[in-house]
């Protein structure tokens, strides 16, 4: 195995990142976490810490440079979300940095019905455009939010009909992350990284409620039926386009995607709903 001597992780703050970093600090990579907010770093052996938002591409190069690999982390939902990554992908670029794994989404494309999937997109063009060595990680949807989309009224809703979807638990995209990381052979590559089985919210629904023992069902929803069952939240209209969006795109057929990347990088079939509470009973909890 030929391994990076310092590898940058960001978004180590998060749930992917604080696992990749997590993962590398156990197989004994140098690392550097670049976080917005030092003081909740997580305490891992063999860290640096650099201090850096994607809107600094001054602190961003900073950050990256003298690292052998970044591990780009796409950014919290924001208006300004496509000009972050690009401020990223250039400061991975102006820093001298080659490889770069970027977390993308399933069939990320210029017109995807999932807003936030044409960002992925974009950002997936820059990283092309600055030539670099990357592999970008083009996830399904998140397995760990299931019982959060099923919130305490134990009710999946959204315009998602019978269109299906083969969610991925993080800690897959986290251990494919670091296989890539960690080997050769996977530049200027696309890795959809998916769960086995393609299941309408439905199904999703019934494995669920058979592995919580409370009922959860899927409602399907017209679009005017979306907004209005989220109005309540008060999140802006650009907030809300996209998750009634991410529910239009499983309509769509634009995540029934199933792929083989867990297994064959990560050495481990995809993770399933029972084993993610056998792992933490608070995967229950409806909060992501
Ligand atoms: N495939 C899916 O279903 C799905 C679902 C949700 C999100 N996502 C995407 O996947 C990413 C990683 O997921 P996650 O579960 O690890 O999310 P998370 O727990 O919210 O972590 C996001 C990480 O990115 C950092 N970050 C966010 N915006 C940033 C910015 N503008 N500049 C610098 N750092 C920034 C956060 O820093 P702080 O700790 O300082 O906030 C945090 O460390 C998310 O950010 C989002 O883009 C995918």
């Amino acid at each position: 195995m030929d391994t990076p001597k310092l590898i940058a992780v960001t978004g180590a703050t998060g749930a992917l990142g604080g696992r990749v970093a997590a993962r590398l600090a156990a197989a004994g990579v140098r690392q550097r976490l670049v976080v917005r907010d030092p003081s909740r770093a997580p305490d891992l052996p063999n860290v640096e810490i650099a201090q850096a938002t994607y809107d600094d591409a001054d602190a961003l190069r900073e950050a990256f440079a003298g690292t052998d690999a970044v591990f780009l982390v796409s950014a919290a939902e924001d208006q300004e979300r496509v000009r972050q990554h690009l401020t990223a992908v250039d400061a991975v670029a102006a820093a001298g940095v080659e490889r770069v794994v970027y977390t993308s989404f399933v069939n990320a494309s210029a017109d995807a019905t999932f807003t936030l999937a044409r960002h992925h997109w974009l950002t997936e063009e820059r990283l092309r455009e600055r030539d670099l060595a990357y592999t970008a990680l083009r996830d399904s949807m998140y397995l760990d939010f299931l019982p959060f989309m099923a919130g305490a009224a134990g009710v999946i809703r959204g315009p998602a009909g019978d269109g299906r979807v083969a969610m991925v638990a993080r800690d897959d995209i986290a251990d494919v992350a670091v296989a890539v990381l960690l080997t050769e052979g996977h530049e200027r590559v696309t890795y959809d990284v998916t769960g086995d089985r393609l299941q309408t919210l439905a199904e999703w629904a019934a494995e669920l409620s058979a592995v919580s023992g409370r009922p959860v069902t899927f409602q399907d929803e017209t679009v005017e039926e979306a907004w209005q069952s989220r109005a309540s939240y008060g999140a802006p209209d650009w907030v809300v386009e996209g998750w009634v969006a991410s529910y239009l795109a499983i309509a769509a057929g634009d995540l029934a995607v199933v792929s083989d990347t867990v297994e064959r990088l990560a050495g481990h079939p995809p993770t399933t709903v029972r084993q993610l509470v056998e792992r933490d009973p608070s995967f229950l909890e409806p909060s992501p």
